[in-house]
């Protein structure tokens, strides 16, 4: 049985992530931001864990009692759309940034020490990162930011027995993509992504991708001229 910890486990991947992992009898800790969606969910985990990801002193504190982890999932993230390109509004692209990303150096500094030689690191990215998507100029920035962070420190945590799983999800149905008011290919619901990650994280698998279909399709396009696939984005972006 694993000592797992999982961020942003009050909703959608994360929340499903938990009841997996307790479901199949590991000891789980909860992260999230919101008392309520905290207490809401403590019966299926060993503890919580409450801070925001934007407030470096919470997530310290928050963080200074844990003891020995064998799995860490960054998972939490938000994710808001830069709608007038020419308006840029830097406040949106900073605290998508800040939540995604910077938020990342903050958990690693507090809980890297903490896993266990043989453990195993898991970051939620997407596979927006395969293509740049319009509207997308923060969301991807960040996560594109996670990929590079991942690969790079699977590198250096070699040496120190413990592995890295970086996670690209398509599209996947939680109050996140809810909001979104374009089509979703291969939309799949977030037990499916849950039972993915799990998987493919006790095989210790460096890359998790999914759903192929999607994400095949996306890496074929890249192989393209950029002016073909742009062309391609813009006309399924412009309907
Ligand atoms: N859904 C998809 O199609 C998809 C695709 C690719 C990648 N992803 C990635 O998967 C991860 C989970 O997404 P999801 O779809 O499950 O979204 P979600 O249902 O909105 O869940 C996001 C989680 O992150 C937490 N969170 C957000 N901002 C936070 C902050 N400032 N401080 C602390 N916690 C915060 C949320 O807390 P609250 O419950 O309090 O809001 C929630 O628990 C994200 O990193 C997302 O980018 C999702």
């Amino acid at each position: 049985m694993k000592k797992v910890m999982i961020t942003g486990a009050t909703s959608g991947i994360g929340q499903a992530l938990l009841s997996k992992y307790h479901g199949e009898g590991h000891q789980v800790i909860a992260c999230g931001r919101d008392k309520s969606k905290l207490a809401a969910i403590e019966n299926s985990c060993s503890k919580t864990c409450l801070f925001d990801l934007t407030k470096q002193d919470e997530i310290s504190s928050a963080l200074a009692s844990i003891e020995a982890l064998d799995i860490l999932i960054l998972n939490a993230g938000n994710c808001r759309y830069i709608d007038d390109a020419k308006q840029f509004d830097a406040e949106l692209f900073a605290d998508v940034i800040s939540t995604n990303l910077t938020s990342l150096g903050w958990l690693l500094q507090s809980l890297l020490p903490k896993v266990k030689k043989g453990g195993q690191v898991v970051f939620v990215s997407s596979s927006a990162t395969i293509l740049p998507f319009p509207r997308s100029e923060a969301y991807g920035a960040s996560k594109a930011g996670i990929d590079y962070l991942a690969n790079s420190l699977r590198l250096d945590l070699l040496q120190h027995g413990i592995g890295v799983t970086l996670v690209h999800p398509g599209f996947i149905k939680t109050p996140l993509t809810d909001k979104n008011d374009f089509d979703m290919p291969f939309l799949l619901s977030s037990e499916t992504a849950a039972t993915r990650i799990y998987n493919g994280v006790m095989a210790k698998r460096q890359y998790l991708h999914f759903p192929k279909r999607l994400t095949w399709l996306l890496k074929l396009f890249s192989l393209l001229p950029s002016s073909l696939w742009q062309s391609l984005i813009l006309r399924k972006h412009n309907g």
